[in-house]
């Protein structure tokens, strides 16, 4: 392999973080209908292990999207690869992504799932590049904000492989 993983986020700090954003999700959707969505497949990582540190009944779903056109195609319309298996309609919905960096998809996945009429829409990601965005998207919960570097692990691939690293690292090409 011609690439190497250095550490950026160490496992105790990614951990630390997710128990901060588990005890303010906590706070804020006390008395709500928390319904988690997970953006397949990075997301995942990253969810179970938020959830487990929400004190609340939630619920869970899990959506795959696909991005049209990376750079060559402006609009940057999204492509539902499988939709939601449960309707959202009047609950208080919270996506949890692994990254934000163009906005493209979730931007577009928001305004989709808006047309649906949840109680409330927010969103929650382990990660931010802004220095990378091109579409504004507001974001509810952040773990990180990172410079613009392409990292793994967590849920995060390079050519889908270091999804499983329980660390956040930056690929080094040698
Ligand atoms: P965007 O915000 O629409 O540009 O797309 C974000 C998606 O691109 C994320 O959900 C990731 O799948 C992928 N992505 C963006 N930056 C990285 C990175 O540094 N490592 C791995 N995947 C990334
Ligand atoms: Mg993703």
């Amino acid at each position: 392999m011609a690439e190497r993983i250095e550490v950026l986020l160490s496992e105790e700090e990614v951990e630390r973080k997710i128990q901060e954003l588990g005890e303010r999700i906590t706070e804020d959707y006390t008395g709500k209908n928390l319904h988690l969505i997970c953006i397949l497949k990075g997301g995942v990582f990253f969810m179970t292990e938020l959830s487990r540190r929400i004190t609340l009944p939630v619920t869970i779903d899990f959506m795959a999207v696909s991005s049209y056109g990376d750079g060559t195609e402006s609009s940057g319309r999204v492509r539902i690869v499988k939709d939601l298996d449960e309707a959202i309609e009047g609950k208080d919905v919270l996506i949890v992504e692994d990254i934000i960096d163009s906005g493209r998809t979730l931007s577009n996945l928001i305004e989709m799932l808006k047309n649906r009429r949840p109680a409330s829409i927010k969103l929650c990601t382990l990660l931010d590049k802004p220095e990378r965005r091109v579409v504004p998207v507001e974001v509810d919960y952040v773990g990180f904000r990172i410079p613009d570097e392409f990292v793994v692990g967590y849920g995060l691939d390079y050519k889908q492989r270091y999804r499983n690293l329980p660390y956040i690292g930056a690929v080094v090409q040698e």
